[in-house]
C-alpha cells in the first residue's frame, strides 16, 4: 500500500532510513561498535569479482571503492551479461560476489552459477531471500529492504551499498587494515546514514524547484568523482527510466576527455560534490563546465567553499562521513529523477519497456 504517498517509488525512497539501519544492523553491532564476523574469512580472499546488471552493478561498483580503500582488497566489478559470455580469468582465492535485488535476474544467475563450477567461493547479497541467488551461493549476505514494489530501484541499492560499505569494513578489520579506534569511528559513521538521510529527504523543496527546469532539458549531465562517480551514472540511470530525459553520468575528471563538448546552456550539469579528499577537483571541474556556460548544478554541504564561476546553482546537502556520502547523496539523486517525472506526468513507477526482474536475458 502506498498510504499517503502519490507512488511507491516515493514511499520506497522514504523508507530508506529503516531499511539502511535494518540492512546495516546485519552486519555491524551498533552497541559494541565492531563489525561482525563475517562466514567468509576475508585475510584468506585474495580477490573479490562483483557481477551485477544495472543499479546493482552501480552499487557494486561503490563497493569497490570501499574493498579497495578500506581493506586493501583487490575487487572488480562487471556487469553479468558481459561477465558470463566472455572467458574471464579469474583466480582461485578469488570470491564471486552477486549483488541482485531480486536474486533472479538471468544473467548475474548464470554468471554465479559459472563461478561455483569454476570452484570459485560465490556469495550474493540479495534482497529477497529465498530467490535462486540465495540458495545458489555459498554464502547469503542479505540485504533488509523489503519488498520494492517501484520499477526502479531506490531503496534496494542503498540497503546493497549499506551492505557492501559493512563488509569492506569488516574486510579491513579481519585484513588488520583497520585497527579497533578505525573501526569504531567507522561503525559509528555508518551508523549515522540514516538520521543523514532522512536530513537529506528535508531537501525536497530544493530538489522540487530544480526539477522543474530538468523536465524543460533533453539532455543531462550527472558528474562525480571517488563512489560519487558511480553514483552519477546511477543518477543518469534513474533520470533515464523514469523520466525519459537522456543522461550520462561521467567522472569529472573525465569531462575534459571528451564529454566536455557536450556542455552549452541547454544542458544542464548535476555535480555530486560531498566535502571529500577529491571536492577540489570537483570544484575546479565545475569552474571549467560554468565557464563555458553550462548550467551546473551542485549539491554539496553548505559548508564546502563555493567554486569559482557565474551560473553555479546550489544544493545543500548534509555534512557527512566521506564512506556514507553514497548513501546520503543517494536522496537527491532519486529526488531529482523522481519529481522531474512527475512534472514530465510519466508513469513513475511502471515506467515504458522495463519489468521489475530480468529473468530472460
Ligand atoms: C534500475 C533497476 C535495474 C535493476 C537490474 C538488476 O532502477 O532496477 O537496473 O537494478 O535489472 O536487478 P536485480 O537487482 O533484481 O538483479
Amino acid at each position: 500500500e502506498k498510504g499517503a504517498y502519490r507512488h511507491f517509488m516515493e514511499k520506497e525512497v522514504h523508507e530508506q532510513p529503516d531499511s539502511v539501519q535494518h540492512t546495516l544492523s546485519e552486519y555491524l553491532d551498533l552497541v559494541t561498535g565492531a563489525a561482525k564476523t563475517q562466514a567468509i574469512d576475508f585475510a584468506a580472499v585474495d580477490r573479490i569479482q562483483i557481477i551485477a546488471c544495472g543499479t546493482a552493478f552501480y552499487a557494486g561498483q561503490i563497493g569497490k571503492y570501499a574493498f579497495e580503500k578500506y581493506a586493501g582488497l583487490p575487487c572488480d566489478v562487471e556487469i553479468a551479461s558481459e561477465f558470463r559470455y566472455r572467458s574471464p580469468a579469474l583466480t582461485p582465492g578469488t570470491v564471486a560476489v552477486a549483488v541482485s535485488q531480486s536474486g533472479e535476474t538471468a544473467d548475474t544467475l548464470a554468471s554465479l552459477t559459472w563461478c561455483k563450477a569454476q570452484g570459485l567461493k560465490t556469495a550474493a547479497v540479495v534482497n529477497v531471500h529465498t530467490s535462486s541467488m540465495a540458495r545458489e551461493a555459498d554464502v547469503l549476505w542479505p540485504t533488509h529492504a523489503g519488498p520494492e514494489i517501484g520499477v526502479a530501484s531506490t531503496k534496494a541499492f542503498t540497503a546493497q551499498v549499506s551492505a557492501l560499505l559493512a563488509l569492506a569494513v569488516a574486510a579491513g578489520v579481519a585484513r588488520g587494515r583497520i585497527g579497533a579506534d578505525e573501526e569504531a569511528a567507522l561503525v559509528k559513521a555508518l551508523f549515522e546514514a540514516p538520521r543523514l538521510i532522512a536530513e537529506a529527504l528535508q531537501m525536497d523543496g530544493q530538489i522540487r524547484a530544480i526539477a522543474q527546469d530538468l523536465a524543460k532539458a533533453t539532455d543531462v549531465l550527472f558528474l562525480g568523482r571517488g563512489a560519487m562517480f558511480p553514483l552519477a551514472m546511477e543518477g543518469a540511470l534513474k533520470l533515464k527510466e523514469i523520466s525519459y530525459i537522456h543522461a550520462e553520468g561521467y567522472a569529472a575528471g573525465e569531462l575534459k576527455h571528451g564529454p566536455i563538448a557536450l556542455v552549452d546552456e541547454k544542458t544542464p550539469i548535476i555535480a555530486l560534490a560531498p566535502l571529500d579528499e577529491v571536492f577540489e577537483k570537483t570544484a575546479s571541474n565545475l569552474a571549467e563546465v560554468a565557464a563555458r556556460g553550462g548550467p551546473v548544478i551542485m549539491i554539496a554541504p553548505a559548508t564546502a567553499p563555493a567554486p569559482h564561476g557565474d551560473g553555479i546553482r546550489r544544493v545543500d546537502a548534509p555534512d557527512c562521513h566521506p564512506l556514507i556520502a553514497p548513501l546520503v547523496y543517494a536522496v537527491p539523486v532519486q529526488l531529482l529523477a523522481y519529481y522531474t517525472a512527475v512534472q514530465k506526468g510519466t508513469d513513475v513507477d511502471q515506467p515504458r519497456n522495463l519489468a521489475k526482474s530480468v529473468t530472460v536475458e
